[in-house]
């Protein structure tokens, strides 16, 4: 039986950097994955980006205690590090970084770093110490694995433009790259969080989706009204019993702010909880969609 080659995987800091610094030696372009593991197609796509673009690339799989509230699933994310590596050697990954929490904890900055007030709105509204937690941590990966091009999928659209601010206010040595969103067939966005979905609340996640179609069609057909937009989302939000919404809302896709021009180019936000599982997705008002396996 043919055994796959499991992917090179460094554990510490000093290792991920000796290993950066060969690759460097040879003038090789970084392309770098970070992720939280419990890896999907739309990881895939992310890997696969990084790999076309760069000579070598590098996926981080660390589960970031400081993004986690108390209430909130740290004890429960996934973990399966047998799988996540085998999605890594399928899209030809070179290295997988994957520090326990001791040793990410002797690599995290002791200034804090600074969020923008991007980071106040929305997901920060609800889950407040969360994109602190998030610019913590990217912040000390950064400066591990040094000049490179990062790839972060558009699914996490405020933390996109989290590490964009944050990038550009650092003067860091990263071009950021945003990929497109991945979605099940019935238009769900691939998210670690879907295996936690009962059956019921897996069958009423796609109206996350519907939601930000009907926004997306109305602003298409010459909506001009924010709030009528938002209301029109809102209601089909509502058909689903399982979900509480969280929010709604068409926004400015740097400031994240409600727009009040749609000639400018809108995003469409929804989130919400089903049960104790939070979802969020987003588009914008023209995008292809992407289905299935990358
Ligand atoms: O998107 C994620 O998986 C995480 O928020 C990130 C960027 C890896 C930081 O922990």
């Amino acid at each position: 039986m043919a055994t796959e080659t499991p992917v090179a995987t460094v554990t510490t800091a000093e290792d991920l950097q000796a290993q950066l610094a060969l690759a460097g030696q040879d003038g090789q372009k970084i392309g770098f994955v970070p992720t939280m593991g419990g890896l999907h197609a739309g990881h895939s796509s992310l890997m696969k980006a990084s790999v076309a673009a760069c000579d070598f690339t590098v996926v981080s799989i660390y589960v970031n205690p400081l993004q986690f509230s108390p209430s909130e699933d740290l004890a429960t994310y996934p973990r399966d590090f047998v799988a996540d590596s085998a999605l890594c050697v399928a899209q030809g990954v070179d290295l997988v970084f994957h520090p326990s929490v001791e040793e990410m904890q002797k690599a995290l900055p002791r200034t804090p770093v600074p969020v923008s007030e991007v980071a106040g709105l929305w997901e920060g509204a609800n889950r407040p110490d969360h994109f602190a937690g998030v610019a913590t941590v990217v912040a000390a990966l950064f400066s591990l694995v040094g000049p490179c091009q990062a790839f972060f999928g558009e699914k996490d659209f405020q933390q996109l433009a989290v590490v964009q601010q944050l990038v550009r206010d650092l003067n860091l040595p990263v071009s950021v790259v945003g990929c497109p969103t991945w979605r099940e067939t019935d238009g769900l966005a691939l998210s670690s969080r879907n295996v936690y979905l009962t059956a019921t609340q897996r069958d009423q996640a796609p109206v996350l989706y519907q939601a930000l179609k009907v926004g997306a069609d109305l602003i298409t057909n010459g909506a001009t009204n924010r709030l009528k937009v938002e209301a029109a989302m809102t209601e089909v939000l509502k058909t689903a019993d399982a979900l509480i919404v969280d929010y709604c809302a068409v926004v400015d896709p740097q400031s994240l702010q409600p727009v009040e021009d749609f000639e400018a180019d809108a995003r469409l936000l929804v989130a919400g909880c089903f049960g104790a599982t939070r979802l969020l997705d987003n588009r914008a008002v023209q995008e292809g969609e992407r289905y299935g396996s990358c």
